[in-house]
């Protein structure tokens, strides 16, 4: 089982972690325990670093570290507003339960991916040094297996707490099956007032790829990835997302923003990308029962 799409986020997230503090956007320390050549990276820096990425994948870093933004200032809103749990779906190497220090604001932390990425994770995340990371592992294939059933066998969530759930990254990867009983599964083990963030891929991008940036850059990063055995084979519409939340879960939609809104609120102007290198090609969703 490939965790090499996991491994190119954290790998943005380093290289943003390495940007002066003034203008980084996101502070990861962990990243780099997750993936191969960080050291190289911490060598060459945040430029460097960066302009490497950006060689292979035009865009890709906004893209990426606008969306991990958006969903930092979601939970540390949600958590605000009393939400005393954070459900992680498709946890990859995201370590937002240590970044944000969670564990301290007493809100617990569920991480849930398919069973051979976690316990890779599991192994890295007992080599990082000094690290206190409390979260509950709950290994879950989305395609074959429900998250309810496996969250509810841990003594320690409460299926009628205030929750946030984030599935970041994640739902190009599953089938529009496994999206929809997996809306309804957390529907099923979450309190009133829970938030459901997710992000999903333009569908689009199967016919007009262009319309959502460079489109051979867009046709690089699927073909990477299938490469990798991790292919993108689910997508959305925009007008369809209303309707798969009905379909699925009492969730009704608050916001569905596009890539471009979101790297334009997280980045400073003299971090902002010109316009033809922008990567358009996720919305992303924030539903609330
Ligand atoms: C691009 S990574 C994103 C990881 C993380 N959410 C982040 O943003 O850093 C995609 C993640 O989806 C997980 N994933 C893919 N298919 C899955 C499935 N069928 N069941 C559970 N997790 C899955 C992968 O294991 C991986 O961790």
């Amino acid at each position: 089982m490939s965790d090499s799409t996991a491994a190119g986020v954290a790998k943005a997230r380093h290289i943003e972690s390495l940007a002066p503090e003034a203008t980084r956007i996101i502070d990861d320390p962990y990243a780099q325990y997750f993936y191969f050549g960080a050291s190289l990276v911490n060598l060459v820096g945040h430029g460097a670093g960066l302009w490497l990425f950006d060689m292979l994948m035009p865009g890709a870093h906004e893209m990426l570290i606008a969306r991990t933004r958006c969903i930092d200032d979601l939970v540390q809103q949600e958590v605000e507003n009393g939400a005393c749990q954070v459900v992680l779906l498709g946890a990859g190497y995201d370590m937002r339960g240590a970044r944000l220090n969670l564990a301290e604001k007493k809100v617990k932390v569920f991480e849930v991916d398919q069973p051979a990425v976690q316990s890779r994770k599991r192994e890295k995340v007992a080599a990082i040094p000094n690290l206190s990371n409390p979260v509950h592992f709950v290994p879950v294939d989305f395609a074959c297996q429900r998250v309810d059933e496996e969250l509810s066998k841990v003594a320690d969530y409460d299926p009628k707490a205030k929750t946030l759930i984030i599935l970041e990254g994640v739902s190009q990867y599953i089938p529009g099956e496994a999206m929809l009983t997996t809306l309804k599964a957390m529907d099923g083990v979450t309190g009133p007032g829970t938030c459901f963030f997710f992000s999903y891929v333009d569908e689009r991008i199967q016919r007009e790829a262009a319309q959502l940036g460079d489109a051979k850059t867009v046709q690089k990063i699927m073909s990477m990835a299938a490469s990798v055995g991790e292919p993108w084979i689910n997508f959305y519409a925009q007008s369809e997302v209303p309707g798969l939340l009905e379909a699925s879960s009492k969730f009704r939609l608050v916001s569905d923003v596009s890539a471009d809104e979101i790297s334009k609120k997280s980045f400073p102007l003299e971090r902002q990308i010109p316009p033809e290198k922008l990567l358009v090609i996720e919305r992303y969703v924030v539903a609330r029962k």
